[in-house]
């Protein structure tokens, strides 16, 4: 069996089904950092650890729980991975993208991402949410390198990757909410070094509005398998040299504390609409 492959994501879906009373999640949900909160929104919860799941590994960063939560919320069935395995964790992008093939094997046909970014964009100030629109994957590396699975789409298109009626779903929520809703573009970096100065300046003339060090790989995995994105980016703070002080994982934990409320009632309304 191919390590984090098609057969090993069905054999981890055969493991939660009993243990999920064989919901099918119409919707899985991805939680970046700090964001996990949105769990507690979700009704009549079936929680599975993650080291209940066969080939996920214990989850051991600050602002990430390590679990999945299903349920209901607005009345879909949810499948929330609060806690996400990231490439600068030494694993290989095949396990960074490993649940949403678990989430397709259990029925999902949407994937909601998010994350804690960067602002690239000066206009973006610190604690404002944006859609995902395009990303730019500046790792260049992809979780579907490998021999290709039976059935699976070798080189899936990535136009519309974020899909363009969610999009507008989403815009739609934060209209309802009046929450203010930025629109961008994401780049994704290795890490964990936070950028220097002079990359945030590159960032910005390849396009980018945001960057961080996760999401691409799940999203690129999520197209290949026909399923739907939409995604959110939570601007933690301004990338490096924007602003004079220092970048700190801790100040990213409390600009997310204070907009994780948002973000929750913009997550529930878009998925009350979607
Ligand atoms: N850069 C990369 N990742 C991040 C940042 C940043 O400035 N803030 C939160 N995640």
């Amino acid at each position: 069996m191919r390590p984090y492959g098609a057969d090993a994501a069905r054999k981890s879906a055969d493991v939660i089904r009993p243990l999920i009373g064989d919901a099918i999640p119409e919707i899985a949900i991805v939680l970046g950092s700090g964001l996990g909160g949105l769990v507690s929104d979700v009704q009549q919860p079936a929680t599975i650890p993650y080291n209940q799941v066969p080939d996920f590994p214990d989850v051991a960063i600050a602002g990430h729980a390590g679990k999945l939560v299903v349920g209901t919320i607005a009345g879909k069935v949810v499948a929330v991975f609060a806690g996400r395995f990231h490439a600068y964790e030494g694993y290989p992008l095949q396990l960074t993208a490993f649940p949403i093939r678990v989430a397709h094997a259990l029925g999902a046909k949407t994937l909601f991402v998010s994350n804690a970014a960067g602002g690239v964009n000066t206009d973006f100030k610190a604690g404002e949410l944006m859609v995902i629109e395009d990303h730019l994957n500046l790792t260049f590396a992809s979780p579907l390198t490998g021999a290709s699975e039976p059935g699976e789409v070798r080189f899936p298109d990535m136009s519309d990757a974020y899909d363009p009626r969610l999009r507008g779903t989403l815009h739609k929520a934060a209209g309802k909410l009046r929450l203010t809703l930025r629109g961008g573009i994401y780049a994704m970096l290795p890490g964990p070094a936070y950028e220097t100065p002079a990359e945030v300046k590159m960032l910005r003339t390849l396009g980018a509005d945001a960057v961080g060090m996760s999401t691409v790989p799940e999203v690129t995995m999520a197209r290949m398998l026909g399923m739907r994105v939409a995604g959110i980016s939570c601007i933690t703070n301004l990338a490096a040299g924007i602003e004079k002080t220092p970048l700190d994982h801790s100040e990213v934990l409390a600009i997310t504390a204070s907009v994780a409320l948002q973000f929750q009632a913009l997550v529930r309304e878009f998925i009350s609409l979607a």
